[in-house]
């Protein structure tokens, strides 16, 4: 079966099938203030030069201020902004009046808190039906490391993976560990043999719990993203949570950072850390990230985030 083209709900369903991150684009207005619209239709386009896309409704209340100003920024949602992306995406009077916000380094403005952002200069405006391509050349750009908040078929969703891996474990033998990342280095425990930072937990909330033993250990503030390993350790009868997470800057108090491309090379407290730090270090070279669940000897990798 095929459905009619002159059906738009149905063509526009069809597309909702597209599971995306969601965006704000935002810039200042004529009048000095700042505006901005929820997006899902942003996408990558180019490394060099860095490229980026959003498609504009020829409806939008701002379409000349967006495709006749200096440029526009890009705020990647995290998965905390669910109210951000409905307040943008309504006829709000002020949308600004709720969010926290400062201008970018090229002059849009950047929402506090989100997964990432990039400031764009307008490099081209498309025309296409009954939107514009806004083509935007990146001036300056962050990565917070949160996870982003994704939509599909009208809804958000939230990367469940984690609290789906922690219910099944047997909550009361978590070991729970993390690959910590900074700028191309991740963090190691001990001299000659590298082990995880990490704590054992028997009750409460596993992130919260992670996220406190690795800021009271490094003095760094550390922002936990997704679950990387889940395995059952066969020599300790625990359940291992391995996540990612990213420190920010300082120094810090306990173990170093080592660059990831030494990983390979290195000696580890145990077999199953090797693994970890060696799987990590190959899918950051091809920028694949995959979640292992296992045993410390057999399991399986699934995929879960692909890099542009
Ligand atoms: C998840 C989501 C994604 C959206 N994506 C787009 C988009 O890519 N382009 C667009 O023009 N409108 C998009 N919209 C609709 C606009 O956010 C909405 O129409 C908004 O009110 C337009 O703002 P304006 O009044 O400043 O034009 C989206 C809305 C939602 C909830």
């Amino acid at each position: 079966m095929t459905m009619s083209l002159d059906d738009p709900r149905a063509l526009r369903d069809a597309f909702g099938a597209f599971a995306t991150g969601v965006t704000v684009v935002t810039t200042i207005g004529p009048d000095a203030k700042p505006i901005g619209f929820t997006a899902n239709s942003f996408s990558s386009v180019s490394l060099d030069p860095p490229l980026l896309l959003v498609c504009l409704a020829k409806t939008s209340r701002n379409f000349s201020a967006m495709t006749t100003g200096q440029g526009f920024g890009v705020n990647i949602l995290s998965d905390a902004q669910k109210d951000v992306s409905n307040t943008f995406a309504r006829p709000v009077e002020d949308r600004f009046a709720t969010v926290d916000w400062a201008p970018g380094p090229h002059g849009a403005p950047i929402l506090s808190d989100v997964a990432a952002w990039f400031d764009c200069s307008l490099s081209q405006v498309i025309d296409a039906g009954d939107h514009v391509i806004l083509l935007g050349r990146v001036e300056a750009f962050d990565n917070s490391g949160r996870n982003g908040l994704g939509y599909a078929r009208g809804g958000y969703f939230t990367p469940l993976l984690a609290g789906k891996a922690v219910s099944s474990a047997a909550v009361g033998h978590l070991r729970l560990s993390a690959v910590v990342e900074r700028q191309g280095e991740v963090l190691v425990i001990g001299e000659e043999a590298y082990g995880l930072p990490g704590c054992d937990i028997d009750q409460g909330d596993p992130l919260e719990a992670l996220k406190a033993h690795l800021e009271a250990v490094t003095g760094l503030p550390m922002t936990i993203g997704f679950l990387y390993s889940v395995y059952e350790g066969l020599t300790d009868g625990r359940q291992h949570l391995v996540y990612r997470a990213f420190a920010g800057e300082g120094p810090v108090s306990t173990g170093r950072f080592v660059p990831i491309d030494t990983l390979a090379q290195a000696a580890f407290e145990t077999p199953a850390t090797a693994d970890v730090l060696k799987r990590f270090a190959m899918e950051s070279s091809i920028g694949n990230f995959g979640v292992y669940f296992g045993n410390e000897i057999a399991g399986r990798v699934h995929s879960i985030a692909r890099k542009a």
